[in-house]
Formats: C-alpha cells, structure tokens, sequence
C-alpha cells in the first residue's frame, strides 16, 4: 500500500512521504493546516486511492468518544418491553439488538481494512482525544453490556484533522504521525487549480494567482483566503467572464478585485483592503 497522490488531489512529495510512513508505522495521521488546505479531502482521496471504503466521523463540540464506540439505546428497549408483542418480547430478550454500533466499531470489525477519518478533533471537549488512546493504541475496546471484547480485525488506516482551535493532549499525540499542511507555494497551487479547472486561460490564472497571494500578503487580516476560496473565486470569475486586466489596475498596483467576497469574509479585512487600494491611489 502506497500512496502517491491522485488524478484530483495535489500531494507534494513531503504529504506523501508522511501519509507512506503512517501507513508503514500503522499509526493515525494527524493532519493539521489551514481551512481548506484539502485535509478533509486527503482521507477520502487517499481512501479511494488504496482502494479503501472510508468510514467517517465528523467531531462537534458535543460529540463524545463513547458515541464512536457504541451506544445503548435503552429508550427503545423500554418500548419494546411495554409493546408486549411475541415480537418485541423476544427482541428485549438479546441486549445485543439495541446496542448502535459506532464508526470505531464498524472499522473494526469490517471484513476488510478500511480507512477511518476522525474530522476536526479540535472541536470536541479536551477529555475528547484523552478517552480514545487506548482505542487508537491497541485497536480495541470493551462494550460492557454485552460483555464483548470489540478487537479490530485489520487495523484501519485513521486520519484524524485538526483546525488547532484546542491543544492536543501530549499522550494522544505521541500515538500519531503529525504532518502540517503547509499552505501551498505558488507551483503547487497552479497544479491545484489545473486539477479543477483543466486548459484554464494562463493569464487569467497569473492575474488572479498574483491577486490572491497580494491578498494574503496584506498585514493583519483576520481570515486569509485559502485554496479553497481562490477555486470558489476562479469558478466565478470564469462564470462571470471577467477579462484578466480587471483583476489589478493598469499600474499593477492594488484594486479591488471583483467578487471580492469569495476571498474576504469580514467586514475589518474588506475595510483594510479598501483602505489600502485607496492609499495607493493616492500615492499615484
Ligand atoms: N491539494 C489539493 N488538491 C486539489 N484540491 C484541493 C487541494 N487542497 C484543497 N483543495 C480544494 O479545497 C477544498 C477544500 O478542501 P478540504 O475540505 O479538504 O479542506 P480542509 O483542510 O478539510 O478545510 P477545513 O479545515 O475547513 O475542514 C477541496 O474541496 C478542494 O476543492
Ligand atoms: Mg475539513
């Protein structure tokens, strides 16, 4: 198992070389790196690549490790016990039928190995990763109410991304192969943008590369722009036919791009970047 990159997803070699060596370690990949830096997408085209089915679960703030394992629907076994149906009686009887099985426990007793994306860990409570070392660590766990022993046949191969809003414990991360995703070079960026928009007109992409990193390049924005907006950007400017030359002023200094909205998501970094193109004009 190998991976090296796909048809729609740009890996430098160095995201290759860590997603190899987590695999050859059997140990989570922890991916860190800005929103929309393809974290997310990593799993699932490296998922797809090695040709395995991908099992996900997405982390909210109230999300519990527990509920990754399995959970004990005692609501519905209450019901079926005051159903009094042949049916439901015989139902009660085995507590096996309301035990859920969560994405942990799928992964583990898949026939085959899969692949396990935990996304965006940083958003649970902090005892959230602290509760799943051992599960991570040794691939299995107990479910009490059936008294079982869950082991993972295969180990899976496990993603997990992190936005860094929360530390990680540092026993958690001693369990995982870390890899940043550093934002990408120029080079890098075009071969992202070719996987998306094939043939597109290289003075529109130079026009709009140069405005996107000028953008990013700005001192004290609170929300950089990230690969994700500059495709959302691209698809407009295409959808909208805007010529490249409107993309800066005849003197290549700051303009306000059009649909400057895609790049720029509050009203302090468009206020800062109007500030700046009128500054500019001035000093003509
Ligand atoms: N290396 C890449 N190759 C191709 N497309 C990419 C790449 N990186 C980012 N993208 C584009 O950016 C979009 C966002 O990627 P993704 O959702 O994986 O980001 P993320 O890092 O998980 O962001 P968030 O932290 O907000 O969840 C993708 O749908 C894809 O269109
Ligand atoms: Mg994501």
């Amino acid at each position: 198992m190998k991976f090296q990159g796909t048809d729609n997803y740009v890996a430098t070699a160095d995201l290759m070389l860590s997603v190899n060596a987590a695999i050859a370690l059997q140990r989570p990949l922890l991916v860190k790196g800005e929103p929309g830096t393809g974290k997310t997408m990593l799993a699932e085209e490296v998922a797809q690549s090695l040709g395995l089915p991908l099992l996900q679960w997405h982390i909210k703030s109230t999300t519990k490790a527990q509920q990754g394992l399995y959970e004990y629907d005692a609501v519905n076994r209450l019901r079926d016990s005051q159903l009094n149906t042949a049916d439901s009686a015989a139902r009660v009887q085995d507590i096996r039928n309301y035990i859920v099985q969560g994405v942990l426990w799928q992964a583990f007793t898949a026939d085959a190995p899969v692949a396990l994306l935990i996304d965006e860990i940083d958003k649970a409570d902090i005892e959230f990763p602290n509760d799943l070392l051992r599960e991570i660590d040794r691939m299995e766990f107990y479910c009490y109410e059936t008294r079982e022993l869950i082991k993972a046949k295969h180990r899976p191969l496990v993603f997990i991304t992190s936005n860094n809003e929360k530390e990680l414990p540092d026993a958690f991360l001693r369990r995982c192969f870390f890899h940043y995703i550093k934002f990408p070079e120029p080079d890098t960026m075009k071969r992202i943008v070719e996987v998306h928009f094939p043939g597109l007109k290289d003075e529109l992409l130079t026009a709009a590369m140069k405005t996107f990193y000028d953008i990013r390049g700005l001192p004290g924005l609170k929300k950089k722009p990230s690969t994700s907006e500059l495709i959302d950007w691209l698809k407009l400017l295409m959808a909208e036919d805007i010529p490249p030359a409107a993309l800066h002023s005849a003197d290549s200094k700051v303009a306000v791009p059009p649909l400057v909205g895609a790049l720029l998501k509050n009203e302090q970094d468009t206020t800062l970047f109007e500030k700046l193109v009128f500054m500019n004009q001035r000093n003509r």
